[in-house]
């Protein structure tokens, strides 16, 4: 299996990628107090998940579990299917007693088969801040309502790269810069910096509805402080070569990594002992029961 179609995703997929994710997955479960899926949201009747742009798949394999945990009917399996444009992330997933789970291909901005149409129960979404278009949002958010099931909710989940901060003041030179030039390559690859309002504003106009968004800090919890750091300082890693690409500071991959390495050694040495981190957003919603209410 291979990619479908070119596209404007800002990040590799090579296997140090893969486990900066799976890190990021445990990091951000607990920046959202263990909840994988926020408490708003009814457990009890969740049969079937899709995860959209699941990466690795690290998400389901939690879900797997946890769902174990709240079913009431445990001689009903449960449905678990991971979607991804690409399948070079993809990892093995666990056998689980009870649950069926795949990962298949599947872009995100084209439609569906049929036979995922009023499936899943549940829809989650992280992090495509790096891989939609600002126009795309509507459409993404258009195929998450068509799979679901009435009645069904989606929780997505995004960075916001503007909140970007250290506790130092005036803000270290290293993280200006870096902040900077990430902000400046989202917006020159037409990419949202703060996705969270537009996709709540889209999914209202396709018909969600309670429609809610809930800020994490990843620096509220004094004890993930060091960890916030950490996420923080390997995602701009992570990022940066191609920041420096798109913004012509670099011409090629070799010579942006160099360019980020300097400026990434620069900002561990300013934020050695410093709390950074940054905010996600999480959008919840719900597809109504009765449909014709909204058509
Ligand atoms: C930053 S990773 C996040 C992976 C996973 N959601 C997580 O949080 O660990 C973004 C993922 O989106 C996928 N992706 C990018 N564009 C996509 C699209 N149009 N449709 C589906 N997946 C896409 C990438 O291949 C990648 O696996």
């Amino acid at each position: 299996m291979g990619e479908i179609q070119p596209e404007i995703y800002i990040l590799n997929r090579d296997a140090e990628e893969s486990a900066r994710l799976n890190c990021q997955h445990d990091f951000l479960l607990e920046v959202y107090g263990n909840n994988l899926i926020h408490p708003s949201i009814p457990k009890s009747n969740i049969q079937s998940v899709a995860d959209i742009a699941t990466g690795t798949g690290i998400w389901l394999r939690d879900a797997a579990t946890v769902l174990g945990m709240w079913n009431r009917n445990p001689s009903s399996p449960y449905y678990l299917h991971g979607f991804d444009i690409s399948s070079a992330q993809f990892q093995p997933l666990p056998t689980q007693t009870n649950a069926e789970i795949s990962l298949s291909l599947q872009n995100c901005l084209e439609p569906f088969s049929s036979e995922h149409h009023g499936r899943y129960d549940f829809v989650h979404v992280r992090l495509l801040i790096g891989a939609l278009r600002k126009g795309e949002y509507e459409l993404a958010i258009k195929n998450i309502f068509d799979i679901l099931k009435p009645g069904g909710y989606f929780q997505w989940e995004e960075t916001d790269m503007d909140s970007i901060e250290s506790d130092i003041s005036p803000q270290p030179p290293s993280l200006i810069e870096a902040r900077r030039l990430l902000l400046s390559s989202l917006d020159k690859s037409d990419l949202y910096t703060k996705p969270a309002e537009h996709i709540k504003s889209e999914a209202k106009c396709i018909g969600f509805s309670n429609l809610h968004i809930v800020e994490y800090s990843s620096t509220t919890r004094p004890h993930l402080r060091d960890r916030s750091r950490a996420w923080l300082t390997r995602a701009l890693q992570s990022v940066m070569p191609m920041a420096m690409i798109r913004l012509g500071k670099a011409s090629e991959e070799d010579f942006g990594k160099e360019m980020a390495k300097e400026l990434m050694a620069e900002f561990e040495s300013e934020c050695a002992e410093a709390i950074v981190g940054l905010n996600m957003d999480m959008v919840i919603g719900k597809k109504p029961e009765r449909l014709e209410s909204v058509l």
